[in-house]
């Protein structure tokens, strides 16, 4: 395939209407929505794309039942455990973005661990966005300039960038979302700036590989220009 992203970001929406279509419980569409996480891991791989980016749980899904909550918090558990081998067969490396202090300790040690483990590998970066708010990763940057004494003129953009979540990934190129709703719900604010946004009707646990193949072509299409003038434009000249 040509003129692929090298990072994809994926905001995975509808599980639960995945779920309620079938009259099954929550709990049942965020399984599904599991399987389709492992389906895109293998298929991203196996396009070699270097980075991909999943929004897991946001800042704002807190407010769910707390039933709900433990549920998808003891699923991170589950497939961090379920996906170490092939993570470690495939050369996958995982990563974090989000709020490390509000993780259950299970949770949080679990992916400290396949980090530690999984930090061998070098053919493809797989990071979850847990606990994670854009705003948040903005604030915080903030927070530790302001904490390190910087001056306003030594506060630059790689600099700024350098006190954020993750600092080592690339800006996304594509950004997902399924579900239907054209949002971006406070996912990577600032490094998505300028990255292609790709919204699908289909609800998360549907989403197979001719679906990420349907997104990839129409990235293929895009043209990004990043501000310039279009590569098919006239000349300035009168
Ligand atoms: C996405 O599916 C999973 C998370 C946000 C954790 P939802 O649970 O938001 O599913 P809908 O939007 O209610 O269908
Ligand atoms: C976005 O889905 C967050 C994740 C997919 C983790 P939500 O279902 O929480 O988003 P809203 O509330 O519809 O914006
Ligand atoms: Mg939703």
């Amino acid at each position: 395939m040509q003129n692929l992203p090298g990072h994809i970001a994926v905001i995975m929406d509808g599980n639960g209407r995945w779920a309620e279509k079938r009259g099954l419980s929550r709990s049942q569409g965020h399984l599904a929505g599991m399987d389709a996480v492992s389906s895109l891991v293998g298929e991203c791989r196996s396009l070699n794309i270097p980075y991909v980016t999943l929004y897991a749980f946001s800042k704002e899904n807190w407010n769910r039942p707390q039933a709900e909550v433990s549920f998808l918090f003891d699923l991170f558990l589950r497939f961090v455990r379920q996906e170490m081998p092939l993570m470690m067969k495939r050369g996958i490396r995982l990563g974090f973005i989000g709020d490390k202090r509000d993780l259950p300790l299970s949770v949080r040690r679990a992916l400290e661990l396949a980090m530690a483990k999984t930090s061998v590998n070098a053919d493809m970066m797989l990071t979850l966005a847990i606990s994670y708010s854009g705003r948040e990763d903005i604030l915080q940057a903030a927070r530790r300039a302001l904490a390190a004494g910087l001056s306003p003129e030594e506060l630059d953009e790689k600099r700024f960038r350098s006190l954020m979540y993750a600092p080592e990934l690339p800006d996304p190129d594509l950004i997902i979302r399924t579900s239907g709703e054209c949002r971006i719900s406070n996912f990577l604010l600032f490094q998505g700036a300028y990255a292609e946004l790709y919204f699908t009707p289909l609800l998360w646990p549907d989403f197979d590989a001719q679906a990420l193949h349907d997104a990839l072509d129409e990235y293929a299409r895009r043209e990004r220009r990043f501000g310039r003038t279009s590569a098919c434009a006239g000349s300035v000249e009168a």
